[in-house]
């Protein structure tokens, strides 16, 4: 016999049972019949599997994997509506295998998840990114696009993503960058666009990214920048060019980047930059634009980069580096964690670098002084005969050889200076010889007294007075005649020569 007591216990269990079996079957009753949930897929044939973590239980799934195979998943499948089972996601990732062929964004699986943060893509083969192709998408702050093949993106593409703020576009094969990409990403901080295949960025492809921080547009194919392409960056502090194939960079390119801390420009094809292309960049520390092809920097380059600390400008071909390119940064680079590089270069032994042994002295940084300790430069002349004439009479041998029409000179690169022109020869037939030769040519200039250094600029003073010496213009035009036409250039060359001799002989 039961005690009434236990009768009621037993009763209150029943109805509790009751209860939630009531329960379960309202939830079961919420989802209609064909939706599935995707966390607990069982169909071996199914072109989706998905993987979650923390639970599986209907809109309990927190994290998602998926994986898509089997090939070919239309926009219209209705797996795409059974991520409504899952309502809760946060983070959703999807992983195209090989057999996969995933071929456009399933924009439908973001109706249903509402507190979506985190967005992520990769290994499909999506050709093409649509306007409004992610719109609207309130909650989601990061979003991955990595490996997927896609070579257009349309304007509004990204449109109204209010909590955006990483977005990645790795490693695909975008072309160009058009006006407006990027609408409405107040939040966006970090831009990453690496290992695409842009050649063009067009006027305002960023200029709605006022927030942004950080932008990546490292191994590319950008041959120029446009003048207003990165309008808008107002807080950018980071700008990674590396790896691109940019030959030149015009006056005021970066303008509006007032709040950039960095800027990488190495391995480019840079052979010119303008006297004001750094102009702007007030807030400027590092500058680095290593392995590049530069002759030359202009003597108030860095005018507008008066904060510059850091710089690097290894692997290039220039021949000077003089007091007025270095004026302006002087005196940060005294100051402790700066930095000069500067190997890998054809400095002349001259007095143009004569500075360098004072800033070894004031230097307060271990980088700085270290560089300058290591500091070598060549001798294209022998010192001893450092007499105008003699120096000027040298330059008259090099510069007839430039007549020879296989000549090496006519294909080396940059014959943007006169020096340049003056002293190919004696470069070349240094090149030619071994490298022990060429080592013995070279010096540290710290362990040239600075009396001893030559200066090339005293020839030039002389030569002004006698009004023969050949302007770098006139050089150019000069050269470029020469090379344009032959037998007649010889003559007109040969002749040219004797007379500028003969002034000398006159003047000097
Ligand atoms: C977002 O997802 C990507 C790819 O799945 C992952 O690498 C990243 O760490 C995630 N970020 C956050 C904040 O969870
Ligand atoms: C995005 O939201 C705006 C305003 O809320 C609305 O006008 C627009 O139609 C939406 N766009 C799409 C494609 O849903
Ligand atoms: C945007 O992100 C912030 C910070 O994570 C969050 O508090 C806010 O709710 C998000 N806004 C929306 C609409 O989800
Ligand atoms: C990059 O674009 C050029 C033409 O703009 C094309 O010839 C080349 O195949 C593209 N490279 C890749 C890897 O897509
Ligand atoms: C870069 O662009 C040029 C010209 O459009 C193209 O021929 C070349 O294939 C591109 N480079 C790469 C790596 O795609």
């Amino acid at each position: 016999m039961l005690t009434p007591k236990i009768q009621a216990t037993l009763l209150l269990l029943l109805f509790a049972i009751e209860a939630l079996d009531a329960n379960r079957r309202k939830q079961k009753e919420k989802i209609p019949p064909t939706i599935i949930n995707i966390c607990d897929i069982n169909d071996r044939d199914s072109k989706v599997h998905c993987y979650c973590e923390f639970s599986q239980e209907i809109n309990e799934a927190v994290k998602t994997e998926c994986w898509v195979f089997n090939g070919g998943i239309e926009r219209t499948d209705p797996l795409w509506t059974s991520f409504t089972s899952q309502s809760n996601i946060e983070t959703l990732a999807f992983n195209v295998r090989a057999d996969g062929g995933l071929d456009f964004v399933p924009t439908k699986v973001f109706r249903y998840l509402r507190k979506l943060k985190n967005f992520s893509i990769k290994f499909s083969s999506i050709p093409k990114l649509e306007a409004n192709t992610f719109v609207n998408l309130t909650t989601v702050q990061e979003m991955t696009l990595t490996k997927n093949q896609i070579v257009h993106v349309n304007k509004h593409t990204f449109y109204n993503l209010p909590n955006l703020t990483v977005l990645t576009l790795d490693e695909n094969r975008i072309k160009e960058l058009v006006t407006d990409t990027f609408y409405e990403l107040p939040a966006l901080q970090k831009l990453y666009l690496t290992s695409n295949n842009i050649t063009v960025i067009h006027d305002g492809a960023f200029r709605h990214l006022v927030n942004l921080l950080e932008l990546e547009l490292d191994r590319n194919n950008i041959s120029e920048l446009r003048k207003e392409c990165f309008d808008g960056l107002a807080n950018l502090k980071r700008l990674d060019l590396r790896r691109n194939k940019i030959t030149i960079l015009n006056s005021f390119t970066f303008i509006e980047l007032w709040n950039l801390h960095s800027m990488l420009l190495d391995y480019n094809e840079i052979s010119v930059l303008a006297q004001r292309t750094f102009d702007g960049l007030s807030q400027l520390r590092k500058l680095s634009l290593s392995h590049n092809k530069l002759v030359t920097l202009s003597s108030g380059l860095f005018e507008g980069v008066r904060g510059l600390s850091a710089l690097d400008l290894r692997h290039n071909k220039l021949r000077r580096f003089t007091l007025d390119n270095v004026r302006p940064i002087y005196d940060n680079l005294r100051n402790q964690n700066s930095y000069i590089y500067l190997d890998g270069n054809e400095f002349t032994c001259d007095c143009h670098l004569a500075w360098m042994h004072k800033l070894r002295h004031e230097a307060k940084s271990v980088k700085v002084r270290t560089s300058l300790e290591n500091f070598v430069c060549k001798f294209n002349i022998d010192p001893s005969l450092n007499s105008h004439f003699t120096y000027f009479e040298r330059s008259e041998i090099n510069s007839n050889n430039l007549y020879q029409p296989d000549d090496k000179s006519q294909t080396k690169d940059y014959p943007d200076s006169a020096d340049d022109i003056f002293h190919d020869e004696i470069d070349d037939t240094y090149t030619d010889e071994p490298k022990l030769a060429r080592k013995e040519n070279e010096k540290t200039l710290l362990q040239i007294p600075i009396e001893l250094l030559p200066c090339p600029q005293d020839v030039k003073t002389v030569t002004d007075r006698t009004y023969t010496y050949p302007s770098q213009n006139e050089a150019k035009d000069y050269r470029n005649l020469i090379l344009s036409s032959t037998s007649t250039a010889t003559r007109i060359g040969s002749s040219f020569f004797i007379v500028l001799t003969w002034f000398l002989y006159r003047y000097n």
